[in-house]
């Protein structure tokens, strides 16, 4: 290539340049550059199986409904503006669950066990969590989660786990590790009362200047129950849901609701990684669960999104967060139509 031919390309390889960059930065802002390719329908077909169960809930079909108040110590106020973790008192509508998508699955079967909660802090005001007993996801991406999901179903002749299948996904993904450690260490208790509950994603907390702090949340029980009541009893399959009403007729079920926060070497978009236990934390007050919900239409009405934030409080970038709340969505809009608008 000669020298002159060089210099009279040379512009028109710059504005290819410039052009293919600004290409490159508009897919960026579009999300699409490690954007989702598995959809909210996806999740929820392959939760609902073959056969869906009418009317209820795609996953975490099977739970309890509740009602208490948020006793905040005003612990948290200097870091989110929201009205919520002022010092005082805010009312919410719960729900524990098991994780399956089967309303009549055995209580003590699953593995995962979880407390929604919906607070209610005036007409402008409200925040939804969905937290589960791990405290970390075993896998960083929607994607991932599906990979993980379709790799755990049984085979649907034998009803049977596929060991090599399993193993193959866990080579494949190392960062399944943490979540692998955890859930061979942990032993269920016998209550819904003495688990910890995870919220797992990260969140932004706000505060009147506008400052940002990254924080995970836990609910954290005040109590240890080892043995289940029911547990060796012909009502075995509804042992956590029976003991649970129990003791709250007996008396409020509490928990203190603790905020860790992170530093900046903690990354908030990826929930597979637990954060170091010297890591601060705040208590910002007390979840009180104090009677059984008097219709449990009020949480079958109620779609506990995690994207639904109070002021003061902001979603991290995690793409879990979105799947959630696209997936719990598209679960809704089944249930809604089954039960509230008589079938398809
Ligand atoms: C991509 C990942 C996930 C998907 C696709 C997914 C999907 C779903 C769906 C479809 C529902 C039913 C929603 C409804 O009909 O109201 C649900 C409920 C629930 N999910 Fe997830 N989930 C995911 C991750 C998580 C994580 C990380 C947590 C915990 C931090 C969680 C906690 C819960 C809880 C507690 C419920 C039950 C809420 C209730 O009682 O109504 N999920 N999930």
């Amino acid at each position: 290539m000669s020298a002159a031919y060089a210099k009279r390309i040379l512009p028109l390889v710059i504005i290819a340049a410039v052009i293919a960059a600004l290409i490159a930065l508009f897919l960026y802002a579009a999300g699409f550059f490690g954007r989702s390719h598995v959809t909210a329908q996806q999740f929820v077909d392959f939760q609902e199986g073959g056969s869906p169960h009418a009317g209820f809930r795609r996953a975490h079909a099977k739970g309890v409904c509740v009602e208490g108040d948020f006793v905040a110590s005003g612990a948290l106020s200097e870091y989110t503006r929201s009205a919520i973790f002022a010092e005082g008192s805010t009312p919410f509508i719960g729900r524990f669950s098991i994780g399956t998508g089967n309303p009549s699955a055995p209580d003590l079967s699953s593995g995962v066990r979880s407390l929604a909660l919906t607070f209610d802090a005036g007409a402008n005001e409200q925040w939804r969590t969905a937290m589960n007993t791990p405290p970390v996801m075993a896998v960083a991406t929607p994607d991932a989660f599906f990979a993980q999901l379709n790799a755990l179903m049984p085979d649907p002749e034998t009803g049977e786990r596929d060991p090599q299948r399993i193993a193959e996904f866990f080579a494949a993904h190392p960062e399944t590790q943490t979540f692998r450690e955890w859930s061979a260490g942990y032993t269920p208790t016998g209550s819904y009362a003495s688990e910890q509950y995870n919220s797992i994603n990260a969140f932004y907390l706000i505060n009147r200047n506008g400052d940002r702090q990254a924080v995970r949340w836990a609910a954290v029980p005040r109590v240890q129950i080892d043995e289940n009541p029911y547990a060796d009893t012909d009502q075995a399959d509804n042992a956590l849901g029976l003991d649970i009403a129990e003791r709250i007729e007996e008396g409020p079920v509490v928990y203190d609701l603790v905020f860790t926060l992170a530093t900046d070497e903690d990354d908030p978009n990826n929930p597979t990684v637990a954060w170091p236990d010297s890591r601060e934390q705040v208590t910002a007050g007390q979840i009180v669960i104090q009677r059984l919900a008097s219709d449990d239409a009020q949480c079958n009405s109620l779609n506990f999104d995690p994207l639904v934030l109070p002021r003061g409080m902001q979603a991290s970038e995690d793409p879990i967060l979105r799947a959630r709340s696209a997936a719990y969505a598209e679960s809704y809009r089944r249930r809604a139509r089954e039960t509230w608008l008589g079938g398809e």
